[in-house]
């Protein structure tokens, strides 16, 4: 394609360190998609007559066939699949393919082709996230008034219910749906016009192509389009975080599902076995997606660092943005749908939960509160429960079953009936908290939300 100024063809150790094609294949439809809306915008322009574009538009479609049906050969001395499609294209209609690239460099080219693959990515991935919070969802229902320990430090603190402790996920991943949906508006400007850094001296109407592209915009400055990469780094830190919620999800099952927890049983479909113990049963979804988390935060690592000492605009450095993009945003669609599977599947335990949440203990704070209400003041209420915390401890009595009285005068006989496990969650009513009615009226607020 620059053959002209050359005297030596590209060596072949050059070819193979500088291909993209044996990833950037992906990206064949949008680029083709692309070249449409940009010949189109040619006729506009005088530079092509409507039969050589209906040529072109022809030869594309006719192309995007033949990758479709693996009867393209891609080919690494063409380095990616822009020069692909573009030689492929001359090859099958002549001189007229020659013309398509008039007014536009493969500089302005990936970067619309990246934004519209991107976009698309992202409205499967927030697919994939709303089917993991309906799996969520219909756990929380079953499971909106049965009562588990909740944990600070994984030391019991207070009750809540499953329900709860579930939709705790499902408001996490609704922020990672509202951070793709901001990413993709920041994304949705068309580059295509920007040409290698400077525009063109052809004009093009860059609008009619944006709107073609379903852009809302065009970009407002033809160096900062070929070099943004903003958007493909919002896109791997949104991952990363979505990784890091599925990473504290997993956590949870993990120990919820040890013989010292046993809150859950996970599905004989999404767990392994031991190729030597016969008795194991692994959470081995859970523990891949704790550790992928890791391979999505290298991916944002590898790209905030490509950039980062990059002069404008364009620099072959910005190649390498690609793999760390399409490896999360696989690793994530895998991630999400096995779990979604993996979480409508499971068995809650709610003899088990609610035979820890039964631990007195968890309802100190709500003794606590009691003598508060009594009139005695915060701090000193706290000092004679972790009195009768120290006794209950040190005789090996039950905490609801001390004679409370006998620690301070402060306590009548009623306050015993604290430790009351039904009446100490129906008695959390504040927004956020976690009674029983909260709960469901949460649930039917996210099943309004999505379905
Ligand atoms: N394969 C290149 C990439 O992915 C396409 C753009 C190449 N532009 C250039 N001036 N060499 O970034």
């Amino acid at each position: 394609m620059w053959k002209g100024r050359f005297a030596q063809k590209t060596a072949d150790l050059v070819q193979q360190f500088g291909e993209s094609i044996s990833f950037d294949w992906r990206l064949y439809k949008h680029d083709i998609r692309g070249s449409i809306a940009h010949a189109r915008a040619q006729v506009k322009a005088g530079i092509l007559t409507q039969e050589e574009f209906e040529k072109i538009e022809a030869g594309l479609k006719a192309i995007q066939e033949r990758i479709e049906k693996g009867e393209f050969e891609f080919s690494t001395e063409l380095e990616d699949i822009h020069l692909n499609i573009e030689s492929a294209l001359t090859a099958d209609i002549g001189p007229t393919g020659a013309k398509l690239h008039t007014a536009r460099s493969r500089n302005d080219q990936v970067a619309t082709d990246t934004r519209l693959y991107c976009r698309e990515e992202i409205d499967e991935i927030t697919r994939l996230v709303v089917q993991l919070q309906k799996a969520l969802l219909s756990q929380a229902k079953k499971h909106a008034e049965d009562p588990i320990p909740g944990y600070t430090h994984l030391q019991r603190g207070q009750p809540v219910t499953v329900g709860h402790h579930l939709l705790a996920y499902v408001e996490m991943l609704s922020r990672d749906i509202s951070r793709l949906a901001d990413t993709r508006k920041r994304l949705n400007v068309s580059p295509l016009g920007s040409g290698a850094l400077a525009g063109s001296t052809i004009n093009l109407d860059r609008k009619a192509i944006a709107d073609e592209l379903g852009f809302d915009d065009v970009t407002n400055n033809s160096m900062d389009a070929i070099s943004d990469r903003d958007y493909l780094a919002e896109i791997l830190f949104n991952l990363s975080l979505i990784g890091a919620h599925l990473s504290r999800l997993s956590e949870d099952l993990i120990l919820w599902s040890s013989a010292e927890f046993h809150f859950v049983t996970l599905s004989d479909a999404h767990t392994t076995g031991s190729s030597l113990m016969p008795q194991k049963k692994n959470p081995d979804v859970s523990e891949i997606t704790r550790g992928k988390t890791g391979r999505l935060y290298g991916n944002l690592m590898a790209l905030l660092t490509a950039v980062k000492g990059l002069p404008l605009t364009y620099n072959r450095d910005l190649q390498e943005d690609k793999e760390p993009l399409f490896d999360s945003i696989d690793t994530i669609v895998l991630t999400l749908k096995v779990n979604a599977e993996m979480v409508e599947a499971m068995t809650i335990h709610t003899g088990n939960c609610a035979k820890a949440a039964a631990d007195p203990m968890l309802l100190a704070t709500d003794l606590a509160d009691w003598l508060v209400r009594e009139g005695v003041p915060f701090r000193q209420a706290h000092d004679l429960v972790g009195r009768a915390v120290a006794e209950s401890i040190a005789t090996n009595t039950p905490l609801d079953q001390l004679d409370l009285t006998k620690i301070d005068p402060a306590y009548k006989p009623e306050a015993n009936a604290v430790f009351d496990l039904a009446t100490a969650l129906r008695a959390r009513t504040n927004p956020g908290a976690p009674s029983p009615d909260n709960v469901k009226a949460e649930i039917e607020r996210w099943h309004a939300a999505i379905g």
